[in-house]
Parts: structure tokens; sequence; C-alpha cells
């Protein structure tokens, strides 16, 4: 949520900051902003609206050459998406500018303490406080990253900040507190940023920065302390992914694109998990074999989309390891006081790495003595680098911000973690792992074979662009397969979507059931359980006899939906448990057509953000 850049070196900033700003839009792009330092002096622009509003502004009233800058692309919490509102935030001299992305909670007490002291504050943003409080406070030290050292110590909630002062042209300072800030380490430049991808472009050597530290970026170098002013220790990295990744590539929206790397994300999320045994060897996994002998529960944390995949690991978790296994979404998680002890293993999903409710979520259990997984796409992000232990993916960076690939991505992950989990505890054999490998390792192809059948599924979608519903029903792992196309549908096209389990459907929702109504059912395979499919063939009948057209997502060679079918989508033939792999990707299709026939934007839906780094 927001994106923040900060540079400083030899370029000219406004360039590398507006193409940072660009690679960031994902974050939240209700209205975007700017600043650099030239001629000692400080010049900014902002607007509400796209980054795109931003740059025509700029255009005709072009700010002056400099080469330290800072912007913003922003997701509003406080305050209305206004060019007021919009991140540069100044001090009334207009000496210092701040962009910041998070909360600060106590910024209504700050600002009443500052009104009192006779500054002038013209926005409704919590923002806005900072470069009053930095202003103040560098009068008296000259130097902001002390400034900035003695503001944070008074700020209460989640932030990072990144500032500059016209008195100090060549520096940029940056903090975080629970939200995610970067720094890329050029030659005689550097980088400041919510995410790699801004700067990959000129680095990829980056810095991970820890909670409560904040850092100084000059020319000839970048110097980290805590918020106490020790010098801390840092972590250095080679971003393994280049410019090309966080490109269109061709294709229409990353969105597109990203749907259409799922075969190689899901090679590339297997590659190097299992020895010449053919045994799972997850060297990240640093919890002891002993301690996952001993777990007697697993508990899923997770948000959105990466919730479902929870949803579904628990089905393969529970029948591989005979554990117990809860799915909760994250942002509820804490407050119901859940029953954890060092006996249970948490998972925490998410592909941003950054998601706060999970975080939290991942917090509480730790609190309580549990031993944390994290399943994650994110190198070096925060939910990682808290828990015990990581399964990363290997989607590379997801731009879009409907979930797609991470989503089939997290799938084999929880997969792979459930049988680890099978293997360390004995309740599967070598020979049955290795089977189920087997059939994970011929998916990537499987998902390509989908992929390249889309062409009805698309047209389906075009030619319900003016309906106002469509349900969606599965049953076992059908079901968050079910919730995952509605939650795409939703956030895509803006259209009542909803998934229910098929069964449920007798208990209330068959009441929605109208002439024409779209219903996308999910059908388990028959070669699973046959009661299974039986069933769910009994609920097509049942809400086709209520007049839905039907949308049935069934296997190659299974002839018993068709009659009841009144479109037909075909997906390989899977082990029941991997259904979703293949299942998902139609789904994800079917979405992105229909919300871009309704001239809807599938990579920035409206009021949405990547990455959501507030509670
Ligand atoms: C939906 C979507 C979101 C995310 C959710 C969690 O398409 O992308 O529902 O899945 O916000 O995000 P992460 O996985 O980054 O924790």
């Amino acid at each position: 949520m927001c994106g923040i850049v900060g540079y400083v070196g030899t370029q000219p900033a406004l360039d590398v900051v507006l193409a940072g700003l660009r690679r960031l839009e994902y974050r939240g792009y209700d209205s975007a902003g700017v600043a650099v330092l030239a001629d000692g002096g400080l010049a900014a622009a902002k607007k509400a609206g796209k980054l795109g509003s931003l740059e025509k502004e700029l255009a005709t009233n072009p700010l002056p050459v400099g080469a330290t800058g800072i912007g913003h692309t922003r997701w509003a919490t406080h305050g209305a998406p206004t060019d007021t509102n919009a991140h540069p935030h100044l001090d009334n001299a207009g000496r210092v500018a701040v962009v910041h992305n998070g909360i600060i909670e106590n910024f209504a007490c700050l600002r009443a303490e500052l009104t009192g002291r006779g500054h002038d504050l013209t926005s409704e943003t919590d923002t806005e406080v900072v470069a009053h409080l930095l202003a103040e406070e560098f009068s008296s030290c000259a130097d902001l990253g002390e400034a900035m050292r003695l503001v944070c110590r008074r700020l209460e909630g989640a932030f990072t900040l990144v500032a500059m002062h016209a008195d100090e042209p060549d520096v940029v300072v940056g903090a975080r507190r629970n939200s995610p800030l970067v720094v890329g380490v050029g030659q005689g430049e550097a980088f400041l940023a919510s995410d790699v991808a801004a700067f990959i472009a000129h680095t990829r050597s980056a810095i991970e920065l820890g909670q409560d530290q904040v850092v100084e970026l000059r020319r000839d170098g970048v110097t980290v302390t805590g918020f106490d002013g020790r010098p801390a220790d840092v972590r250095s990295y080679h971003v393994d992914w280049d410019v090309s990744a966080a490109e269109k590539g061709g294709y229409d929206y990353f969105m597109l694109k990203e749907i259409a790397e799922q075969p190689k994300a899901v090679a590339d999320t297997l590659l190097g998990r299992v020895d010449a045994s053919g045994s799972l060897t997850l060297d990240e996994v640093r919890i002891g074999a002993q301690e996952l002998r001993e777990t007697d529960k697993v508990v899923v944390v997770a948000c959105g989309t990466a919730f479902h995949a929870g949803l579904i690991a628990k089905y393969a978790i529970e029948h591989w390891t005979r554990l117990p296994c809860e799915v909760e979404l994250a942002s509820e998680f804490r407050y119901r006081d859940p029953i954890l002890d060092p006996r249970t293993l948490v998972i925490a999903i998410s592909q941003s790495g950054e998601t706060m409710d999970t975080l939290m979520a991942l917090r509480h259990a730790r609190e309580q003595g549990s031993k944390v997984l994290a399943i994650c796409n994110t190198n070096g992000s925060t939910i990682p680098r808290e828990a015990d232990a990581v399964l990363y993916t290997h989607a590379g960076p997801e731009v879009a911000v409907a979930s797609t690939k991470a989503f089939l991505t997290q799938l084999v992950a929880c997969y792979l973690v459930a049988l680890y989990l099978g293997q360390v505890r004995g309740t599967k054999w070598g020979d049955e792992i290795r089977a189920v490998v087997r059939e994970l390792s011929r998916i990537s192809r499987e998902v390509e074979r989908v992929l390249a059948t889309m062409e009805p599924v698309r047209e389906l979608a075009r030619s319900l662009a003016e309906k106002d519903t469509v349900l969606f029903l599965g049953r076992h792992v059908g079901h968050p397969v079910a919730l995952e196309g509605a939650l795409k549908l939703k956030e895509l096209a803006y259209m009542h979507a909803e998934g229910f389990a098929a069964g449920e459907l007798k208990h209330g929702p068959i009441a929605l059931i109208e002439e024409d109504l779209p219903v996308v059912v999910v059908v388990p395979s028959p070669a699973g359980r046959s009661v299974l499919h039986d069933k769910i063939v009994s609920n097509i009948q049942e809400i086709r006899a209520r007049g839905a057209r039907t949308i049935v997502v069934a296997e190659e060679g299974d002839e018993a939906v068709v009659p009841y079918a009144d479109h037909l989508i075909r997906i390989p033939a899977t082990p029941t448990l991997l259904q979703p792999l293949v299942a998902t990707v139609p789904l994800q299709v079917f979405a992105c057509e229909l919300a871009t026939a309704r001239g809807n934007d599938v990579d920035q839906p409206r009021n949405l953000a990547k990455s959501v780094t507030v509670e």
C-alpha cells in the first residue's frame, strides 16, 4: 500500500523517481507526487489520480533538474485522494519534504501540539505532522538523519518514511517500522523504495532494512542506525531477477503475462526440492525434524487469495499427515484468542511477505510459543524475516493486483510442506511421496495445455459482460477454487460473485438461482471418490432445473456432466488433491476477460492495492 521511491546520485532524480513510481503503481494509484532538491531549494508537484495525471502536470509545469529526489504513489488511508492530501508533504517553510506509507496512530495529538506551536497544517493526512516535526528537529540539530531518529521515537503505528531537506541537498533519509523499505546500492548513487522493482533497472544490489531503523543515503554510501542512533547490522543481497521480469513483455496487461507465466512459476517452485534418492529436501525449512514430529496441530493463516491456498492445503495436510489443520483469516486470528502452543505449527502464506494482517497473526503465534513457517514469494520481506522458517515460492515478481501465478505456486509450496511433514513423521512412504512429486512435476505441462485452450472461455466471458451476478460452486478442494474464482471476478469485474460449497446450496443460496443466471461448477475428478463426483452432478441438475446457465469445469473424459453443461470447460485429469492447480486457471482467464470486456483496468482494479500494509 503506497509506493515510495528515494534517489540520490548523478542522474536527473525526477526521471529515476518517476520510472520507479511507474513500477510501484500497483501498490496504490489514487494520487502521486514527487519532490526534487535543486538550486538550493526544494520543488514539489502532486496530483490526484494515477501517475499519468502527475506526468501531465509535470509536462506543463516542469520542476528544476536536481540529483536528489523522492516520490510517492498513494492508496489513501487518512484523507480523500485529493491534490492536497497527495504526498510529498512539506513543512511551512517548504524546506522539508516527506513521503509515507502506513498509519501514524498518534497523529491527532501530534497535530494538535504542532498547531498549538503555530504550525499551519493544510491536509487531512497523518503524514503532514512528520514534515513539521522534522523541520523543528532539524532546526536544532542540522542533521536530517538525527532529526528522523528523534521524530520516529515519537511516532506510534506502522510507517515507512522517506524525507529530504533543502539544507542537506545530497542526502535522502528513510525510516521503517512494520512497513517495507529496501535500499538499492549503485555506483555513485543509491535508492530507497518499497520494493526492489523500483530500482532494478539501475542496480540488483540491495540491502534489507530491519524494524525501527533509519537509513541515510548519500552518493558515496549508505549508513543504517536504529532509532536509538546505534549502528545497525544490515544484510545485503543480490536480486535474482532482472528488469524484464517487471515489464509487460508485449502483453496488454501484467495480469495476462502473469497468467501465461504460470507453467514456469510452478516448475521453478519445484526446482531443487527433491534429492537424488527422491526425498524432499526443503533446505529453507529450519524447523528441526524432531519438532515437526512433535507437532500436534497445524494452523494456516493468510488473507484473500493466499487464504484460499490455505484452504486447499488443509485437505492435503490432513490427508497426508493425519494432523488436524485449521485455516484462519489472518485478520481474525489474534482477536479470537486461538489455542496455540509450542506443538502448533503455524503456516503463514503471503505473496508479498508484507501483509500486515498476516504479519500480526505470525507475531501473535510466535508470542504463544508456536513455530511459524512462512510460504512467501518476496525475498527479504518482513514475514519470512520474522518467521522461524520459510519456503520461498519462485513465481517472480507479481505486479498485477490480482494474484494469479503466486496462487499456483503457493499451492505447490503447500503440497511440498504437507508431503515433507508426511515424510518426517512417517505417515507417507517414500514411494508415495515420489508418486505425488512425479504428478506435481507433470502439472506445469498440464497448466500449459489448459492455457492453450482458453479461447472459448474468453469468448464465453465476453458474452457475459452485461450480467450482474455469477455464482461459483465446488466440493472438496473445488470449494476453495470456487471461492477463488468468485474473488477474481469481484475484484476485477466489480460484479456480484459468490463461491459456495455445492452441498450448502440447498441450505439457502439456491434461492438466488433464477433464469439464465451463470453458475460455474468445479467438478471433482470422477477417478477420485465417485460419491463426491456423483453428488456434484446431482447439484448441477438441481440448479439447471431452476433455470441456471451451467458452466461446468470438468476433467477430460468426464462424460457424466455433458448432458447438464450449457458450457463445458475441459481440464486435464489430475489426482484429486492436485486438481486446483489446473481448475483455477480457466477461472482466472474468465475473470480477466470479463473485466476487460467491461472496460476495467485489470492490473489496477478500483479501491485496491497490492501488498496491504495496514490492518
Ligand atoms: C486477490 C489478492 C489478495 C491477496 C491478499 C494477500 O487477488 O491478490 O486477496 O491474496 O491481499 O496478499 P499476500 O499474499 O501478499 O499476503
